[in-house]
């Protein structure tokens, strides 16, 4: 990462490198038995998309720790921002149903118009803080599986799709 505007001589400044590692497959089949299940979840979990406006059908399957998947699919209004993503649905659901129940891996695909992705799906920015709130407060890592139909990518940990997340009101910390 290059930074602009500061001399190599000012002693304030220090630059930093960012990497993030994940793990990319072509297919599935290379995975887990425990995340082809997650995987088959979140595909089936489309049928429960109600996306009359985008046409885009999202499905997200969240295993807990002690083994139940929730599933979620994207629901939509025709008062747009009162609708809600696949991610987010999943997640609230578990937590509203499972409180305090360890969110483990979140399985998430996208399809538009009844077409799956090539490219793995990618949560929005809101989704991506509900899930470091989650993780945060189980202390463990929550891991995260993006599928397109050519590539599925593993996150080892919600740090890794949002860093330097917001996750306080103190100031000066
Ligand atoms: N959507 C999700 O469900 N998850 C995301 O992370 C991004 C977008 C939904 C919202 C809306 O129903 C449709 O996809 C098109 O944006």
């Amino acid at each position: 990462m290059h930074s602009r505007g500061y001399s190599s001589r000012d002693k304030e400044m220090s630059a930093k490198r960012l990497t993030i590692d994940y793990e990319e497959f072509t297919s599935a089949v290379q995975m887990s038995a425990e995340d082809q299940e997650l995987i088959a979840n979140a595909l089936e979990a489309q049928k429960g998309s109600y996306s009359p406006y985008s046409h885009f059908q999202v499905g997200a399957a969240l295993r807990l720790e002690n083994g139940i998947i929730v599933k979620g699919a994207n629901q939509e209004n025709v008062a747009y921002p009162s609708g809600l993503c696949a991610e987010r649905t999943a997640m609230f659901a578990a937590s509203a149903n499972y409180p305090g129940v360890v969110m483990d891996t979140l399985a998430i695909v996208g399809s538009d118009k009844g077409k799956m992705c090539e490219s793995p799906a990618s949560p929005c920015g809101a989704c991506r803080q509900v899930m470091a709130e989650y993780q945060k407060k189980q202390g463990r890592p929550l891991k995260i599986i993006l599928i397109g139909s050519k590539r599925i990518r593993k996150f080892p940990n919600v740090d890794s799709v949002l860093p330097f997340i917001f996750d306080s009101l103190k100031i000066g910390e």
